[in-house]
Order: C-alpha cells, then sequence, then structure tokens
C-alpha cells in the first residue's frame, strides 16, 4: 500500500513539475499512459492545476475501510490547452479499476459545475469499470448526479469524452450524453454489460474486442465520433478536435490568420465525372473548397454515405455535411440521418456555420429503412436543419432529388444561401424514374417501348435535370462555375456573420427522437 502510494506522489510531483512531454511521447507511443501522464500530455506544460487530491471514499464495507487511496481513483482539475482554459478529469484504472464512488463523482461534479459556470469545455478521459461495486446504491447515485451534469451542460459547454481503457456501465452512459466520444484502437472497449454477462443472459459467445472495441463502435454502432491508434495519438486528436470549437454557447470558434487572395480553385472543374452515373469522391471537393489540410473528419468510418466534419474557410471555422456518392450512391438512410443531425446540431449550440454540399439521390427505399424507421430518423435531420440558426449555405453539386431535396438543408427549411453547380439536377426524381412513372401508358402502347422510354426520359431530362428552374423560382440563389465556389462562400460567410435569429419563446422543440 506504502508502495502505492510513494509512486503517486512521485508522479504527482512529476506532474506538477512538467518537462516529461517528451519522455512520455517516446516511451508510450504504442503503449498506454497512466491517467496523469495523459493530462499532462493533453495540457500545455505546467499548467495543470489538481484539485482534490487527498479526497478519499467513504466506505467501510468489504473492508475497503481499509484501502484508502488518496484522489480515489480520478485526478481532477483544469489547466490549459494551446492557452485556452479546459476543464479535465482522469480516471486511474489502477485504483479499484477507475470505478465510480460517492466521492470520486463528487470530483467530477465539482468541475463540471466550475466549467459550466466559467464557460468552458470538460474533458472526460475515461478508465473506468463503471459504478463502485462495494458502494451500492450510493454508487448509482452518484453516476446520476454526473449524468444530470451532462445534459446541463450540453449546448451551454462543449464536452469531450476519449475512452482510454475498459469501460463499463455507468462509465460508457456519460460519455454517450457528451458531445465526442473518442476511443483508442485495441486498448479500450465501451459496453454497459461485459461479455461474461452477455454470455450468462444470452449464451453468446463474444470478445471485448468485438462486443465494444473501438473499430465495433466507429463503424457499426456509431457510439465513437474517432477512433486513435493509441493514447498519444488519441491526446493530440482531442486538442486538434478543441481547435475548431468555442470555450462555450457564447463565443465563436477561434479563427486562424488569413489573408485573401483570389480565392479560385481550377481544380474543382475536373472532380465530376461527365456521366452523370458516375461516383466520385465527395471528399476531392471539400479539400478544393476548404483552407490547405483544415478538414476533420468526424465519424469517418461510420454511415460513409454522408461525410461531416469541421474545416476552414479562409481561416474561419464551417462545419460540413456532404453526400457521399461513393457509398450508397450518397442517398440518405437511417444511420446517415442520425449521424448528420446530430453533427448539425453540435454545430448550430456553438455558433459554427454550416456548409452542406449536396448530391444526393433520395432516401433508401426498402423493408430494412422502413421498419427501422427511416421515416422518424430522416425527419431527425429535417428537424436539425430547420432549427438551426446559424449562418447556413447550401451548394447543390449534382443531385437534388425528392424530399431529400427539402431536407439538405434547402432554401425553404431555412438556409441563408443555396448556390449551385451548373452540372446540378434538382428534381422529385431522377429522369429514368420519372419519366417511367408519368409516361406509363405512353410508353406501353408505343411501338418500340423502349425507345419511347428513352425519348421520354430524353425529355425530362431536359425540362428537370438542370437548376435554372429552381434559380428562377429564387430557390437558388446563384448558378456558379465550380471553381468560383471557394471565392463565393468566404464572402457569403463573411456577409452572414452578423446572423440573428429570435424565436418564439417554448420550452424546447419536440425533435423526433
Ligand atoms: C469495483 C472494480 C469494478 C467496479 C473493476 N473493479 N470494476 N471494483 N467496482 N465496478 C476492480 C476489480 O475488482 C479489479 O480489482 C480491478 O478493478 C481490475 O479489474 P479486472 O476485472 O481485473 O480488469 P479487466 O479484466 O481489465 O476487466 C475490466 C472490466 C471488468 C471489463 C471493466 O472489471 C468488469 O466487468 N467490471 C465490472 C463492470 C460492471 O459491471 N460495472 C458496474 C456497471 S453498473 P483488483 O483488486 O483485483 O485489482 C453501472 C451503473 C451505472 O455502472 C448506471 C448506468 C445507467
Amino acid at each position: 500500500m506504502q508502495d502505492k502510494k510513494d509512486k503517486l506522489l512521485k508522479r504527482r510531483v512529476e506532474a506538477k513539475v512538467g518537462g516529461g512531454i517528451d519522455r512520455i511521447k517516446k516511451q508510450h507511443q504504442n503503449k498506454k499512459l497512466t491517467a496523469r501522464e495523459r493530462i499532462e500530455y493533453i495540457l500545455d506544460e505546467g499548467s495543470f492545476e489538481e484539485m482534490d487530491m487527498f479526497v478519499t471514499h467513504r466506505t467501510s464495507d468489504f473492508g475497503m475501510d481499509k484501502q484508502l487511496i488518496y484522489g480515489d481513483g480520478v485526478v481532477t482539475g483544469y489547466g490549459t490547452i494551446n492557452n485556452r482554459l479546459v476543464y479535465i478529469y482522469s480516471q486511474d484504472f489502477t485504483v479499484f479499476g477507475g470505478s465510480l464512488s460517492e466521492t470520486h463523482a463528487e470530483k467530477i461534479c465539482k468541475i463540471m459545475d466550475l466549467a459550466v459556470k466559467v464557460g468552458a469545455p470538460v474533458i472526460g478521459l475515461n478508465d473506468s469499470g463503471g459504478a463502485r461495486i462495494q458502494e451500492g446504491v450510493r454508487s448509482l447515485g452518484a453516476y446520476a448526479d454526473i449524468f444530470y451534469r451532462n445534459v446541463q451542460c450540453s449546448g451551454v459547454i462543449p464536452q469531450i469524452s476519449a475512452i482510454m481503457g475498459p469501460c463499463a456501465g455507468g462509465a460508457v452512459y456519460s460519455p454517450a450524453m457528451t458531445d465526442f466520444t473518442l476511443m483508442i484502437e485495441e486498448s479500450s472497449y465501451m459496453f454497459v454489460t461485459g461479455p461474461n454477462v452477455v454470455k450468462t443472459v444470452t449464451n453468446e459467445e463474444v470478445t471485448s474486442e468485438e462486443l465494444g472495441g473501438a473499430s465495433s463502435h466507429s463503424t457499426k454502432s456509431g457510439v465513437a465520433h474517432f477512433t486513435s491508434a493509441n493514447d498519444v495519438q488519441g491526446l493530440l486528436d482531442i486538442k486538434k478536435l478543441l481547435s475548431y470549437i468555442p470555450q462555450n454557447n457564447q463565443e465563436k470558434a477561434p479563427d486562424l490568420p488569413y489573408e485573401i487572395g483570389d480565392e479560385l480553385r481550377i481544380e474543382l472543374e475536373h472532380i465530376i465525372p461527365k456521366d452523370i452515373h458516375k461516383p466520385y469522391d465527395i471528399k476531392d471537393i471539400i479539400k478544393g473548397i476548404c483552407d490547405d489540410d483544415s478538414f476533420y473528419e468526424v465519424h469517418k468510418d461510420y454511415a460513409e454515405n454522408i461525410v461531416v466534419g469541421f474545416a476552414r474557410l479562409a481561416g474561419k471555422s464551417v462545419g460540413i455535411v456532404a453526400n457521399q456518392p461513393l457509398f450508397l450512391a450518397g442517398v440518405l438512410d437511417v444511420n446517415s440521418s442520425k449521424k448528420a443531425a446530430r453533427f448539425v446540431r453540435f454545430c448550430d449550440s456553438f455558433n459554427i456555420p454550416l456548409l452542406v454540399l449536396e448530391d444526393v439521390p433520395g432516401f433508401l427505399p426498402g423493408t430494412d429503412q422502413e421498419w427501422q424507421g427511416i421515416i422518424v430518423h430522416g425527419a431527425k435531420l429535417l428537424y436539425a436543419f430547420s432549427e438551426a440558426s446559424v449562418p447556413r449555405i447550401t451548394v447543390i453539386i449534382r443531385k437534388a432529388y425528392g424530399g431529400a431535396y427539402d431536407v439538405m438543408n434547402s432554401k425553404h427549411i431555412g438556409a441563408d444561401m443555396n448556390f449551385a453547380w451548373p452540372t446540378a439536377e434538382i428534381a422529385v426524381m431522377g429522369a429514368k424514374g420519372a419519366s417511367e412513372i408519368i409516361f406509363k401508358k405512353e410508353i406501353e402502347n408505343a411501338e418500340d417501348p423502349v425507345a419511347k422510354w428513352k425519348e421520354k426520359e430524353a425529355e425530362y431530362a431536359y425540362k428537370f435535370a438542370d437548376p435554372y428552374r429552381a434559380a428562377r423560382r429564387g430557390f437558388v440563389d446563384e448558378v456558379i462555375l465550380p471553381k468560383n465556389t471557394r471565392r463565393k462562400l468566404i464572402k457569403a460567410f463573411a456577409m452572414l456573420e452578423g446572423k440573428k435569429i429570435d424565436r418564439p419563446k417554448r420550452k424546447h422543440g419536440n425533435i423526433p427522437l
């Protein structure tokens, strides 16, 4: 026991003194860091101020009174990242599996309360077996105290969770209510109940990695927004994420210095294939529009038919939502709708303008989607855009078909500016499907039905497969050449900077959850 204490104190002193960052990086490139090393590595050197270092738990059951460890399994306090204040907690798995006791929770609640009063992000470095089993209902109540605060902080200050070890029970529910969850590959797990309980209850045999590893949560469940190769990389990734977002909902995200030039991007002229049925990578267009190397993708491996993430335009942070023709032709389905809706709501909560790049053939048809509730999930995205009051601009790149035209930040649901490339097609559906329906009898009665269908398809395409009908109605503000897109967007977002919307008073809307 004394040994453990000595080690802890030694580490504390190291953390106070700082200067160990290079050592940490070198030693731990592929290994797990300790709770203190994680804090030391993510914060500006020497900026950490620890709180409640001498707190111990208050349990005497199961001989716990003989196992008092200073700090009670969590290091809490505040410091800076790139000179901006953050509050942080880091759970120590070596102390009762990082499990959450009443006092452990009190320490976390204390920094959350301060963070919301002061207006600065909370970063949770989670490494915990959940509620401390020896404390019974007191630890359950203590978790609820944190959950309650997660909700009170939501939309007021950014909350970021890193999962840095095996996390179970409450240790995953609190992250689920924060804005972003990052997992470390092959050394972190998230599950409500672990493989042993799964085996007992359902007789299903599954490994921790399959059940709740970074790869499952970043591709299958969507619980993890980011994954990182190791602790060091994960902490760097959180720092990067923070650089795009403001300290609280009253501020704007920090700008990077930028000098405006001609902003022409000729390469954008050559991305879309001539054949409208051929896919292309929307990320090439994002890259062409945004500041160099500024795109930071969120939920990269989940619902890849939509791409979301942060980027900069002339040094200013924007949130991007873009259909991805490379996957499922860029359709909207259940998962992509949920993914995009959540991102839109984050950006709107924290004053980050939204840029939508649209190329969407519609919603994915079929029993699978209908039975999963595409109606209600698609409505989430519609709701999220309709409610967003930040500057909102759409560029229609190619297809804008059917309900998806409405949903993807159309003028009708409050987009401020709507540009279209000359390749845009804005219609109820594609020419082939549309002509089959509305000219059904004519096609059936024709001597050569196939030729007739082709003729009618061409007629429909001629009438509708362009952006000019929409532009004539003012639904599109301007048809622009691809090479001018960046220039137009920089100007339009600058024009919208003073945007303010006063909505009628209400408690809150009822988003279709
Ligand atoms: C007290 C715990 C603990 C817990 C782990 N430990 N979890 N002590 N309360 N919840 C202790 C172990 O006894 C052990 O102590 C040490 O931490 C390391 O645990 P191991 O099991 O040896 O580690 P590992 O094999 O890596 O497995 C990690 C684990 C597993 C997957 C997290 O420990 C586990 O399944 N723990 C229980 C998870 C759980 O069911 N938690 C309660 C959830 S309910 P020694 O002394 O041997 O080193 C909950 C309710 C919240 O959280 C409400 C939700 C809505």
